[in-house]
């Protein structure tokens, strides 16, 4: 076919291309008439260049001008000239020219649009999923895109610039431990057997550092069958990274380093060269969550040293259940934290109506706290008062309490109280989150540049206790490396195991989880049997991974940053769906190409497989 190829792009034109003939191709993003005088905004990936076509244009150029409507593809050759000072637009980066158009081929017609481009924000997302080819032709996708593609260039010249090797593991896999379903292959040579999409790439990059490879990173796509979320995806991307002969700290300051080269080269932000460290203890009892948002501070406090002394009987009985809780499971060698009553201090919010205060309460319980109580500041300074809410309990204790919290008047008390302190701590966090959302807390700063706020949550628990099943289980995965001081009583007092275990998180996400591993067969054992992993199921599972750590198996530790979450904060976006070319919606449905979908009986028969369906409930 003859085509005229492109001599430039549009985004390339400016005005010292004066009198040159030049052939752009492209999609048609607008088009208008003025008197007889067509203005043609040409699009293609590298920008957009305003074409006009003269009233004198020959017959035979005005028709094919006449047909084109938006996205047609076209290719057009002619002259590069100077906009008037008047007619420069400053927004666009060839706005300082236009192309007399010559000749124009018409390379393909489009339909009818199903919505247009550039109006992301009204199209529902099904549509923009459907025709997702037509979505990331958006100013917003192609610029995300693009952002991710500079992310992920970063990334690889930064750890291979640090001696680290890119190595691929497979995505056919026996299983991994990270908690999730998996999604599975099934094997047509072996009836019966089925392989595993790998949910991260964690025993093999152990597995590589056994076989000595020392530094290992990796754009890996992991697969989750879980419940898709604004920052889950079941099919994603991590930096998937694992180091031999270090410590805890060399991969904290191994992945500021790596984050303080993506921010620069691609966003050009200075981050600082380390990010602040809060135990997991820390980050739950000032902010309700493992994954804070410390864009803004707003800690909560304890309550509970001001409960004694007052008279409100709910909360003397939250205290009390939780010290009973606490002295049973102690008997069964389970620790507890027993109860809790924190206190938020929101600065100002005195004003907030009862309704405003139900809503926060709504928030609260949807994290099961029983009810918010609260109070208001007023008075002065030095003789405070409080006032509403369950004040009249603690009214003889103003100014000790308000002083205690450093609450000033005109400050508003927001509190929980539960036997779980858990509880407390989570609902009433989640109260300071919605906050600093209503409040504008965690927007830009005063320069409107948006504010990354990293932070590292270290010492996490290793176990976790399972009430349903009533077993341990790891907080983590199964092979992070209980912190030495707790090996010789591990079995003991499971609960008060701390692990060499890390997170990082931005902007109140979890950007990144890692940990130092065992890399000794007999403390992995003792991990499983503490799990409750019965040592067959373990054998046959990961005996592999315990057989390779007898052969001279290295410490060895690692993290694995998600890309998407990573690019889609970057962005200013709280979808990952955003940053990712073609996700799935929330179902888990690719709706442009159907997928999932029904396969032949043929392949089902080859697969050795038969499909029952669920009962049909009408
Ligand atoms: P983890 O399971 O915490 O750790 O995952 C690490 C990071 O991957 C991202 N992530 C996801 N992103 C999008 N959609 C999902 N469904 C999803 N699940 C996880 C998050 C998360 O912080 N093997 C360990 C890492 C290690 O120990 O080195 C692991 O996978 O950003």
């Amino acid at each position: 076919m003859e085509t005229m190829k492109r001599t430039t792009n549009c985004g390339a034109l400016r005005r010292a291309d004066e009198g040159k003939t030049v052939i752009l191709n492209g999609w048609v993003h607008r088009k208008r008439d003025h008197g007889g005088i067509s203005f043609i905004n040409l699009r293609d990936r590298y920008g957009i260049t305003q074409v006009v076509v003269d009233s004198d244009a020959p017959a035979e150029l005005a028709a094919l001008i006449a047909e084109l409507r938006n996205e047609f593809c076209i290719a057009l050759e002619g002259t590069v000239r100077s906009r008037p000072d008047s007619m420069v637009n400053p927004e666009m980066a060839t706005g300082e020219i236009e192309v007399v158009a010559k000749k124009l081929v018409i390379l393909n017609r489009s339909e009818v649009l199903p919505f247009q481009i550039d109006e992301e924000s009204e199209v529902k997302e099904e549509l923009r999923l459907t025709y997702r080819y037509l979505d990331l032709r958006s100013a917003g996708m192609q610029r995300r895109i693009k952002l991710r593609n500079e992310v992920s260039f970063a990334v690889r010249e930064w750890m291979i610039g640090q001696g680290f090797y890119e190595i691929e593991t497979p995505t056919f896999i026996k299983s991994t431990p990270e908690g999730a379903r998996d999604y599975l292959v099934p094997s047509r040579l072996y009836p019966g057997k089925f392989y595993a999409l790998p949910q991260s790439p964690q025993l093999y990059k152990q597995i590589l550092m056994v076989a000595g490879f020392d530094k290992y990173f990796q754009i890996a796509r992991c697969y989750r069958d879980e419940d898709a979320r604004g920052d889950r995806q079941p099919e994603f991307t991590q930096i998937d990274i694992e180091m031999s002969f270090v410590n805890r700290d060399d991969i904290l300051s191994m992945t500021e380093g790596l984050m303080g080269h993506i921010f620069k080269k691609t966003l050009g932000q200075e981050l600082p060269p380390r990010f602040k460290r809060l135990s997991y203890e820390e980050a739950m009892e000032r902010y309700g969550s493992d994954k804070p948002d410390l864009r803004f501070d707003m800690p909560m406090q304890d309550f509970g040293p001001y409960v004694a002394e007052g008279s409100f009987q709910a909360f003397k009985d939250a205290l009390a259940a939780g010290e009973a809780d606490k002295a049973a499971a102690a008997a069964r060698g389970i620790s507890l934290a027993g109860g809790g009553v924190k206190v938020l201090v929101v600065p100002g919010k005195a004003d907030y109506s009862r309704k405003q205060i139900e809503e926060l309460e709504a928030q609260a319980k949807i994290y099961r706290a029983k009810g918010l109580a609260w109070m208001k500041v007023a008075g002065t300074e030095t003789e405070s008062i409080l006032e509403g809410g369950i004040a009249k309990f603690f009214g003889d204790r103003a100014q000790k309490i308000t002083a205690g919290l450093g609450a000033k008047p005109g400050d508003l008390l927001l509190l929980v109280a539960d036997s779980q302190r858990k509880i407390a701590n989570v609902a009433l966090g989640s109260v300071r989150s919605k906050l600093g959302r209503d409040l504008g807390l965690n927007g830009p700063g005063p320069d409107g540049v948006p504010r990354f706020e990293f932070a590292w949550i270290v010492d996490f628990p290793l176990f976790e206790f399972n009430d349903q099943e009533n077993r341990w289980e790891a907080a983590h995965h199964m092979f992070s490396w209980p912190q030495d001081k707790y090996h010789a009583t591990l079995e003991q007092d499971p609960g008060s195991v701390k692990g060499d275990l890390y997170d990082l998180v931005l902007n109140g996400y979890e950007l990144a989880s890692g940990s130092i591993r065992i890399h000794d067969s007999e403390l992995q054992k003792r991990i499983f049997k503490i799990v409750g992993l019965d040592p067959l199921e373990a054998e046959q599972k990961f005996g592999f991974l315990t057989e390779a750590f007898k052969y001279g198996a290295p410490p060895h530790g690692g993290i694995a940053p998600g890309l998407d979450r990573l690019v889609m904060l970057m962005a200013g976006e709280t979808s990952i769906k955003e940053v990712i070319a073609f996700p799935k919606n929330s179902f888990a449905v690719s709706p442009m190409d159907d997928c999932p979908g029904e396969v032949d009986q043929k392949q089902l028969d080859e697969l050795h497989l038969a499909v029952v369906l669920p009962p049909r409930t009408e």
